[in-house]
């Protein structure tokens, strides 16, 4: 494997010793950056920059410039996979993802068409590439795709929803139906993830944004199920040479159970104390997170003291990658975020 020159990350991931924390932060590149808020009004909206691989190289490589982050993360959504499937997704300014059609039967999950990652996904391909290109090998690249059960909600709903109830319903309904749209998702999601991989990405991420909406039995036949077949799918071809990060928001009661899928990090969000998460899993994988991202509307001394906290609780050991515990808002003063990472260079060096 080629040599990263800042391979803080894929050490800390390995639980291997590190000079110091390192730092990656969900959405780094998005609205809180007016240099990005500059490009997307050049790509026309933010479909156009998912598919136009110079600007959307551009834009993940926004946030390195500005800050000293341990991590590139390919810029891109996860409901790519849902409109390569013909659901017809768009923005409108101002608001969430919708998509044009829906799966709400089962001629409509079997009508889905199979897709061909690299014909119907090739704008991600050429963009993982292009971005590897331009790093250099100055810091690993992340790639990422959204877990079955987050996909299926989205599918499911239209849209995003303060509760997805549509879901919700299809799963005691007719659990079924959603079963064979989970496994039709999980053979797109591992075969996206490994032409990837192909591709240049060295770390991968599931995002299970919504895993925290099941109720505690459903969690693991309706999300984690999946997410363990795809780390089986992709270690099947890359063994254990591609670190994976699953992350489930509002999952932090199952931490034990994720850390037995195989998977390599897990990411928790806000609400779960990184001490005890580090507790339940010893050295068997690493931990990323957890700032709540609304420290970062605060002062310069609060987000120090906040940080500080997080550090002292994940305590000297190996394993941890510094990450909001959800993806950061475009509300955010990029000032801010410098006193984070800054902040988090100076209280990690205690343990070095
Ligand atoms: O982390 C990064 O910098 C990489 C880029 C990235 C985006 N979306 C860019 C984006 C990643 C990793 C995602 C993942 C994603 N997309 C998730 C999982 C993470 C999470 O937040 O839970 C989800 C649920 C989506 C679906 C999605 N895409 C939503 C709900 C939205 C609207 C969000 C909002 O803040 O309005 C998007 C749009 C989106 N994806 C934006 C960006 C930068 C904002 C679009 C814009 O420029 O207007």
């Amino acid at each position: 494997m080629t040599e990263i020159k800042n391979d803080r990350f894929l050490r800390a991931l390995r639980r291997k010793s590190v000079d110091r924390t390192p730092i990656w932060i969900m959405r780094q590149a998005g609205r809180y950056l007016p240099e990005y808020r500059v490009t997307r009004e050049k790509a026309g909206d933010f479909l156009a920059l998912c598919k136009n691989k110079q600007l959307c190289c551009e834009v993940a490589l926004q946030p390195l410039e500005r800050f000293d982050l341990d991590a590139a993360i390919l810029f891109s959504d996860i409901l790519t996979i849902p409109d390569a499937l013909g659901l017809g997704l768009y923005f409108e300014a101002g608001e969430g993802p919708k998509f044009r059609k829906t799966i709400q039967n089962l001629s409509d999950v079997e009508n889905l068409p199979k897709i061909s990652i690299h014909n119907d996904l090739s704008y991600v391909l050429d963009a993982v590439s292009l971005i590897k290109y331009e790093l250099n090998n100055r810091l690993p690249l992340i790639g990422f795709s959204g877990s079955p059960w987050t996909l299926a909600a989205y599918m499911i709903e239209g849209q995003g929803s303060k509760n997805f109830s549509k879901v919700k319903a299809m799963r005691y309904q007719d659990p079924m139906l959603l079963h064979l749209l989970l496994e039709k998702l999980t053979s797109c999601v591992i075969d996206y993830l490994n032409a990837q991989i192909e591709h240049g990405v060295q770390v991968v991420q599931i995002f299970d944004s919504w895993g925290g909406l099941l109720s505690h039995d459903s969690y693991f036949d309706f999300s984690l199920n999946y997410m363990n077949q795809i780390i089986k799918g992709l270690k099947i071809v890359h063994g254990d040479n591609i670190p994976i990060i699953l992350y489930t928001k509002g999952g932090g009661q199952w931490i034990s159970d994720i850390a037995k899928t195989n998977c390599d990090c897990i990411g928790i969000d806000w609400t779960t104390d990184i001490r005890s998460a580090r507790q339940k899993v010893g050295n068997l994988v690493s931990i990323q997170g957890n700032l709540d991202p609304s420290v970062l509307l605060s002062d310069k001394s609060m987000i120090r003291n906040e940080v500080s906290k997080i550090i002292e609780s994940f305590g000297p050991h190996p394993g941890h990658i510094f990450n909001l515990g959800h993806g950061i808002t475009p509300d955010v003063k990029p000032d801010n975020v410098n006193e984070m990472i800054m902040a988090v260079h100076d209280f990690s060096y205690q343990f070095s």
